[in-house]
């Protein structure tokens, strides 16, 4: 009978100890700490093909084997012509080993499973909406520690006052300025967008309360598109007479710009394309969402056509 080849040194089963291939892989992983369940990590190498001499030719190391459960778990974030030479290999591990159980799971799956386990807010509706998470709650976590840490050096010996522009903002200004180890100030307004209508400009909704003359302020934005809602607020903010203006904005849509304000912190470029969560929506929905992602065509026409 043949016997899968176990791992030099043994196999991690903590998130400290793991060096994963991929995000996804780790997110997994904790999905997997936070009900108990113990994992290692690549624990095994499952022979496929030998040579003639005996070498081995090809051969399967699935991600994870879960021991109470007695299952492997291979995902799978790969695209379409990736995942049928995949499939090809667990078939064959199959047939070479009919007493493993083992499973792929799609990123789709996966959502579903943070969805089905109530994680991040997201119910299943929306985890079938996601075409493509571009950042994971962990990439989106590190960035903005690393921006909140640059922050507070350059600010080092100042109070700023952080200005949020609602609501996109929500998660990032709540995680931003848990990062920037100085006395920080912060307040929020909001401003109406264009609508399609032809009635007037745009419009402050809500003003800041705070007085902003002589501070340094830091304006905090989910996402610049062309550039005109900023450019707008850069202009009010700035005949307020403040000491210094400058913007920190998690993502830039770069290729859309008209207005072309500088941004003095980015966390990510985005494509072209629309993107909803971690505060960013779509009509209003999917701001809970713990990642960043694109939506699927038929989601964004059920939600009522392009924004
Ligand atoms: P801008 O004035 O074109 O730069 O648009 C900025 C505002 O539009 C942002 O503050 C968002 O509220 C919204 N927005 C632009 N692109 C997106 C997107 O991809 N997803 C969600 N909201 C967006």
């Amino acid at each position: 009978m043949l016997r899968p080849l176990e791992a030099k040194a043994p196999a991690p089963s903590t998130i400290e100890d793991a060096r994963f291939a991929h995000e996804s892989e780790e997110e997994f992983a904790r999905l997997l700490d936070f009900y108990d369940v113990r994992w290692q990590y690549e624990p095994r190498t499952f022979p496929l093909r030998y040579a003639d001499g005996g070498r081995i030719v090809e051969a399967f190391s699935p991600d994870f084997y879960l021991p109470d459960l007695d299952l492997y778990v291979e995902l799978t974030t790969l695209k379409q012509g990736l995942v049928t030479e995949k499939h090809r290999k667990l078939r064959q591990l199959r047939e070479l080993y009919p007493d493993v159980q083992i499973k792929l799971l799609y990123k789709r799956d996966y959502l579903r499973l943070l969805a089905k386990y109530g994680l991040g807010g997201m119910n299943e509706r929306e985890a079938m909406a996601v075409r493509e998470v571009l950042f994971s709650a962990s990439e989106i976590e590190r960035r903005v520690n690393e921006l909140g840490t640059q922050i507070a050096h350059d600010y080092a010996g100042s109070e700023p006052l952080l200005v949020g522009v609602l609501k996109g903002v929500a998660c990032f200004m709540a995680d931003l300025m848990r990062h920037i180890a100085l006395p920080v100030s912060v307040d929020f307004m909001t401003i109406s967008s264009y609508e399609g209508d032809r009635t007037g400009a745009v419009r402050i909704v809500q003003d800041l309360t705070e007085n902003i003359e002589g501070r340094d302020i830091l304006i905090v934005e989910d996402i610049v598109d062309t550039g005109m809602t900023l450019h707008h607020l850069v202009k009010q903010l700035e005949s307020r007479g403040p000491a210094s203006l400058k913007v920190c904005a998690l993502l830039d849509k770069r290729v859309r710009r008209l207005a072309d304000v500088p941004l003095d912190y980015i966390g990510f470029e985005v494509p072209d394309e629309f993107v909803v969560g971690y505060g960013l929506d779509y009509d209003q929905k999917f701001r809970n969402l713990p990642f960043i992602a694109t939506l699927r065509a038929d989601a964004l026409q059920a939600a009522g056509g392009e924004a």
